[in-house]
């Protein structure tokens, strides 16, 4: 809980440190990768360094977290910790590192605002940094605890198969014969490839299989880049491996998943282009567990040809005692096929029963127009989960 003197000095300099907190990400990165540089070669992804996407959301959290903090002192943003913490924690992020990013950091607010900060604004500031990162650091310690340490492990591609002209399944089983630990459907790992000036860059993919099998799956979509450089990683893995090769992977990470209590209300699981891979794999494990309740699928994508995972989709709904399957293709939908509609996604002819849970995963502008339709038809913001395939830029507004 913030001090009620450092409350005060928050709320009067959030204006003019959130007005600059996008200089000040800037200038702390920077300033960490002079003196660390193998932390941006081997831990962070150079690719959302190069783009910015990061910055804007490591800035929008730490605004979040002060606003909140100031407005509702006795709480916690769970969600936003938890978000956090599932990312770090699948990259191996350790508590001695929040001594470093801090020593950056508050160099950086100093430099950015200079005579501002006095030093009863760099305490109060102190206290809402260490807040957050001992939140983090407990969080994190708790899931490594969970799974037993943070290290890497060698996995052995057993299998590869071209979904579509652009995605690969590639199936992968521990190279050292131990068992594949536990996780829940809808988690992800971080992928880290070694490429080929050396950097051993990290990703995270979603495991696009249900639970229960010695073989895990993640399914990779090959990013073009158009004016932009090519995608490093998701370029690497298609051209590069193949099976027999290895790869190394963290333990499972992240907080989409199936609830508790899901088991007993209505569903929709909703995704667009990529994002299919975390909601085939849920789906996988309602049919695995004999789901019987009413659950609305939902996908997005250009083409039945470029809906990767397809097959599973479809089938899997199939088995399932009380599915209604709405696919909506931009292209080439068949309209020999009920569940097929052309066009975006749009839940407008679309029943959403009572106290339904939805679990979204796909670009952006997908998520925000099924979020506010949703909401439209009486969903309850806390029942809409999400996940974003890149630096959550809604971390800010989730409270
Ligand atoms: C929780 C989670 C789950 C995910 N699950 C999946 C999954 O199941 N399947 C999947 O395919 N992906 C998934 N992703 C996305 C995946 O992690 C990668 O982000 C994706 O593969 C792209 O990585 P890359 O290395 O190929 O691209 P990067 O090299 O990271 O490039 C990313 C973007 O930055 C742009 N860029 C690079 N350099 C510059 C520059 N200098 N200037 C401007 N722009 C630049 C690139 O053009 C590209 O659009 C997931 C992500 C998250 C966070
Ligand atoms: C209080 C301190 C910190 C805050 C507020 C913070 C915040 C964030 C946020 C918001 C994200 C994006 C999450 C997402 O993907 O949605 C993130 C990712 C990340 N964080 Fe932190 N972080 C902190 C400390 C650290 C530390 C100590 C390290 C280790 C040096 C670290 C390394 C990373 C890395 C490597 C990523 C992924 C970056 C990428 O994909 O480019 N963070 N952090």
């Amino acid at each position: 809980m913030l001090s009620e003197q450092s409350a005060a000095t928050v709320r009067a300099t959030l204006p003019v440190v959130g007005g600059a907190i996008g200089e000040i990400t800037e200038r702390f990165y920077a300033r960490l990768f002079a003196a660390r540089p193998e932390l941006l070669r081997d831990l962070f992804n150079r690719g959302n360094q190069a783009a910015g996407t990061q910055r804007q959301a490591l800035a929008g959290s730490i605004a979040a977290f002060a606003t909140y903090l100031v407005d509702h002192p006795e709480e916690r943003p769970d969600a936003m910790l938890g978000r956090i913490a599932h990312k770090h924690a699948s990259l191996g992020v350790t508590a001695e590192q929040y001594a470093l990013v801090h020593e950056h950091l508050f160099a950086a607010i100093v430099e950015v605002l200079g005579e501002a900060v006095t030093p009863e604004v760099a305490a109060a500031w102190d206290e809402v940094y260490w807040l957050m990162a001992n939140a983090l650091v407990s969080i994190e310690k708790r899931l490594y605890e969970e799974r037993g340490g943070n290290e890497w492990r060698e996995w052995e591609v057993v299998g590869r198969v071209e979904e579509t002209s652009d995605v690969a399944t590639f199936r992968l089983r521990p190279a050292d014969g131990r068992p594949a630990p536990d996780f829940r459907a809808g988690q992800y790992v971080s992928v880290q490839a070694e490429l080929p000036d050396g950097a051993r860059q990290i990703r995270q993919y979603s495991l696009s299989a249900a639970p229960g099998s010695p073989v895990r799956q993640i399914s990779v979509k090959r990013v073009v880049g158009d004016a932009a450089p090519d995608g490093e990683v998701s370029n690497h893995l298609h051209a590069r491996v193949r099976v027999g090769d290895r790869l190394s992977l963290s333990a499972p990470s992240g907080d989409l998943v199936l609830g508790d209590t899901d088991a007993a209300a209505p569903l929709l699981l909703a995704s667009a282009g990529i994002g299919v891979t975390p909601i085939v794999a849920m789906l996988g494990h309602l049919v695995d567990t004999g789901h019987e309740g009413p659950v609305l699928v939902v996908h997005g994508d250009r083409s039945p040809t470029e809906h990767a995972l397809r097959a599973d989709h479809e089938a899997y709904a199939r088995k399932l005692a009380d599915a209604s399957v709405h696919f909506f293709y931009e292209a080439g939908a068949d309209d020999a096929e009920a569940s097929h509609r052309t066009g975006l996604v749009d839940l407008a002819d679309v029943a959403v029963p009572r106290g339904t849970r939805a679990y979204l995963c796909g670009p952006l502008p997908f998520m925000r127009a099924v979020r506010a339709q949703l909401i439209g038809k009486g969903v309850a913001p806390a029942d809409i989960h999400y996940e974003v395939f890149g630096p959550d830029l809604w971390l800010a507004q989730a409270g």
